[in-house]
């Protein structure tokens, strides 16, 4: 069978959008599940969470996407597999506007590879431009990280209207996988309220998915270059991100 498709969506930097794609990943290959990151993103943190060095590929989803050469994988990193970028990314967000169709070229990218896998996860750039677009396009499902944080609904509805325009134009069958919210401070009645307000508005567009905690060891993880579950087994955030993966697991 196809492998679904989840492209991990929010134009807002900094909201874990890299930290839940690794961490997710991670789990839904504990599950047994055979899963491929695609890191879609110039700034290449996928890339460098994953124990590479952008600047020394030789070849990267640029060329994938740019070049329409085949999609380069590197195979066996924490028992997932990886489309690695690097900054050379950011000159096809120039070069795929003027392309025709542009928008589909990570689809036609996945289309040799993704009867190989049961998830392809993919990292979205902090932007609305054509790289994000783009893996909505080729996207069967969409999870949106989102900070929980007062502001954090302002760019929901920016962020909402894209998807629904995408629905409308590009990809009728694209379906919403989730809200996470991550990054909250459970332990502050501002916390606590920002996660209220995330449940009243976006339960009521979609599944809102269990709450990642605000962590620092989210942080260590990634600068020692390995999930958390690997770099702190008994971390409690592991148990939640395992659950995430659960309900994941499964969706139609
Ligand atoms: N739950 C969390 N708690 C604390 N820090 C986090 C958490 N998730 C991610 N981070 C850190 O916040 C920064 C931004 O996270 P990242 O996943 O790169 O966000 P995005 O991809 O949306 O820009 C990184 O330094 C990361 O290590
Ligand atoms: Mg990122």
């Amino acid at each position: 069978m196809a492998a679904k498709i989840i492209a991990l969506f929010n134009q807002s930097g900094g909201v874990g959008k890299t930290t839940l794609t690794q961490n997710l990943g991670y789990h839904l290959g504990q599950l047994g599940r055979k899963v491929l990151l695609v890191d879609d993103d110039p700034q290449s943190s996928l890339t460098v969470f994953m124990g590479l060095e952008p600047t020394e590929l030789k070849k990267t989803l640029y060329d994938a996407v740019a070049k329409e050469e085949e999609i380069e994988i590197i195979h066996d990193l924490f028992g997932m597999s990886l489309a690695p970028a690097s900054l050379t990314l950011s000159t096809a967000e120039i070069e795929l506007v003027g392309a025709i169709m542009g928008e589909l070229r990570l689809k036609q990218a996945l289309e040799t590879v993704k009867d190989d896998y049961d998830y392809i996860l993919i990292d979205c750039p902090p932007s609305l431009g054509i790289l994000s677009i783009m893996s909505l396009v080729a996207a069967t499902h969409v999870l949106v990280p989102v900070q929980t944080e007062f502001k954090a609904l302002k760019g929901t509805e920016l962020l909402l209207n894209t998807i629904v325009r995408v629905l409308k134009v590009a990809n009728k069958k694209l379906k919403i996988a989730g809200f996470v919210p991550t990054m909250c401070d459970t332990r502050t009645a501002q916390g606590e309220n920002s996660l209220k307000s995330i449940y009243e508005q976006l339960s009521k567009i979609g599944t809102v998915l269990p709450t990642i905690p605000r962590a620092t060891d989210f942080a260590n993880a990634s600068q020692s270059r390995k999930p958390l579950a690997l770099y702190n087994p008994k971390h409690p955030a592991v148990e939640i991100l395992q659950q995430i993966a659960k309900q994941l697991d499964g969706i139609q």
